[in-house]
């Protein structure tokens, strides 16, 4: 049976979750993509040929299954919007895009909402939370563990044993050596390299990364 699929988010990550979708459904999956719901455009135009169907809560009116896909790239953006999805109709796949190589059978895990962009890799007892966002091209190592609402930009290459937190953003380009973790709600700048713990709530950059912001948690 055909289901229905839509992106909150129409955006350039929108966009792109969009192509990743219409990509899916060439290869066999099972949907129909609908549309983009956004709070910042408006109902009836279009995105990349595709309509944009109205703002986040008129989800919570929809009378059918639908499929939803939150294409956010900041973690606290992302979970702000999912906290106003009360729909029961609603679910949120896994989307992976064809091209991930994703590693040992049984031995990586993704929970709901995750979304994995073209070539990602993964290797070996990896676990990835609920609506995390794995950009392209980023590596992943063995016994990596990545909390819910985590985004890792392009290109981020993480080592063995790494641990994001909860909502942690890691950006385009930084890598993180064997044993490095971000807490909670923390940036990594891009190009950086994590060689240590970087706390909660706080922005680092550099090489090696240091501390350069804290933010109210
Ligand atoms: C780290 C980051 C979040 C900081 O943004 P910000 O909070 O607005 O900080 P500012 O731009 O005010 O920069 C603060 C200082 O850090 C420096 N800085 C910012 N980003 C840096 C980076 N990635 N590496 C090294 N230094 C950086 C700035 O030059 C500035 O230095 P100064 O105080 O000596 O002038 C941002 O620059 C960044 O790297 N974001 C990642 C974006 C990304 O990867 N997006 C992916 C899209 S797909």
């Amino acid at each position: 049976m055909i289901k229905r699929i839509a992106v909150v988010g129409a955006g350039g990550l929108g966009r792109e979750i969009r192509l990743l979708i219409l990509e899916l459904i060439s290869a066999g999956a099972p949907w129909e993509f609908i549309g983009f719901f956004d709070d910042q455009l408006s109902v009836g135009s279009e995105v990349n040929g595709s309509p944009v169907l109205g703002r986040v809560e008129l989800l919570n009116e929809e009378k059918k299954p639908l499929s939803v896909a939150i294409a956010i790239g900041d973690p606290q953006t992302r979970l702000a919007v999912y906290q106003r999805i009360k729909n029961p109709l609603l679910d949120f796949p896994v989307l992976i895009h064809p091209s991930t190589y994703l590693g040992e059978k049984g031995r990586v895990s993704l929970g709901e909402g995750s979304l994995v962009a073209a070539a990602a890799v993964f290797t070996t007892d990896i676990s990835i939370g609920r609506f995390v966002l794995i950009n392209n091209g980023v590596l992943l190592g063995h016994d990596t563990v990545v909390g819910d609402f985590t985004s890792v930009m392009p290109g981020a290459r993480l080592s063995g044993h790494v641990k994001l937190s909860e909502g942690s953003f890691i950006g385009t380009g930084a890598s993180l050596i064997n044993g490095a973790s971000v807490g909670r709600f923390s940036t990594i700048g891009a190009g950086a390299a994590v060689i240590d713990a970087i706390p909660d709530f706080c922005t680092a950059v550099g090489v090696p990364a240091k501390v350069i912001k804290k933010q109210a948690e």
